[in-house]
């Protein structure tokens, strides 16, 4: 049984994942859709004709995850896409966030992503492809965005040496580090969305479909826009600090800005 499984498919890019390899790749016989939220899988399976396979799991949960692993070995499938997109950012500075917050992030977006991506392996045959939510978050540490960043550069170093060790299975590996794209990703996120990730945000279809794309042509790194390849660069060319001084200026001059703005929200 040749199947895909993709994690966070109850929406976003995820969704737009599942929609997308059953539109491309006739050759599967099942996609197995991973997320908490059974109705969204539910939902989904009736928009696309392949047959899904639903597990309504919450992945930073230890016995969930047996659930997958399980499955795995009873139906021992040959999986020719894996796409991990499940997960999750919270902003704000880390001393006003919940423990739940900041815990969960890394055990959803690093753990998680981890432990489906070693279970799965071993179904995987040569050809076969991995494709890893990163972000651009993972180019540059970020105040205010700092345990959610740094788990991105996790997953973005992790997928890039294992592109390397998977070489000789014929297996890629590739970091997909999208800038902000208009999902409900930031319903969960909280905060103000400042206006330069408004002007930029992206179509979750067209950056699901580009990372399929460098997936099939076994390129490491899928970096959707020239605002994010260009800013890819200058976190390569630029000192940090500096760089990290200019975020900084910025988020000082927005906050500045913010007093009255919550006043409106909290009167409303
Ligand atoms: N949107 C952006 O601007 C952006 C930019 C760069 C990178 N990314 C990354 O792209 C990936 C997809 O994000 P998105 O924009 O599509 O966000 P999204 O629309 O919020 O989707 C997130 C998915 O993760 C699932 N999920 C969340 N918590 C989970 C848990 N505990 N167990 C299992 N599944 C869980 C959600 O499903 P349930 O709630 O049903 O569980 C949902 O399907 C994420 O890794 C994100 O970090 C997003």
């Amino acid at each position: 049984m040749k199947i895909g499984i993709v994690t966070g498919a109850s929406s976003g890019l995820g969704r737009e994942s599942v929609i997308q390899l059953w539109e491309h790749f006739g050759g599967m016989d099942a996609i197995w859709v991973v997320a908490r939220r059974r109705e969204r899988l539910l939902e989904l399976s009736q928009q696309v004709g392949v047959p899904l396979c639903i597990f309504s799991l919450d992945l930073t949960k230890g016995r969930d995850l047996a659930v997958l692993a399980a499955a795995l070995a009873k139906e021992k499938p040959q999986v020719k896409f894996l796409v991990n997109a499940a997960g999750f950012g919270k902003t704000g500075p880390l001393a006003e966030m919940s423990m739940e917050d900041s815990v969960g992030m890394v055990q959803l977006n690093c753990t998680a992503l981890t432990a489906v991506t070693r279970m799965v392996l071993p179904y995987m045959a040569e050809n076969s492809r991995i494709i890893q939510y990163a972000s651009g978050a993972a180019f540059l540490p970020q105040p205010g965005f700092a345990v959610y960043a740094a788990t991105k550069a996790y997953v973005f170093s992790f997928s890039r040496a294992l592109n390397r060790e998977l070489k000789d299975r014929r297996i890629c590996v590739t970091a997909v580090c999208p800038g902000p794209v208009r999902t409900e990703f930031f319903d969960r996120a909280g905060g103000t969305l400042p206006l330069y990730k408004r002007l930029v945000m992206a179509n979750p279809r067209r950056v699901a479909a580009k990372a399929i794309r460098d997936s099939i042509a076994c390129r490491e790194l899928s970096i959707y826009s020239p605002a994010m390849e260009l800013f890819f660069l200058l976190t390569k060319l630029v000192p940090h600090r500096l760089l990290l001084g200019a975020l900084l200026a910025a988020q000082t001059r927005m906050r500045q800005k913010l007093p009255a703005a919550r006043t409106v929200t909290k009167e409303d």
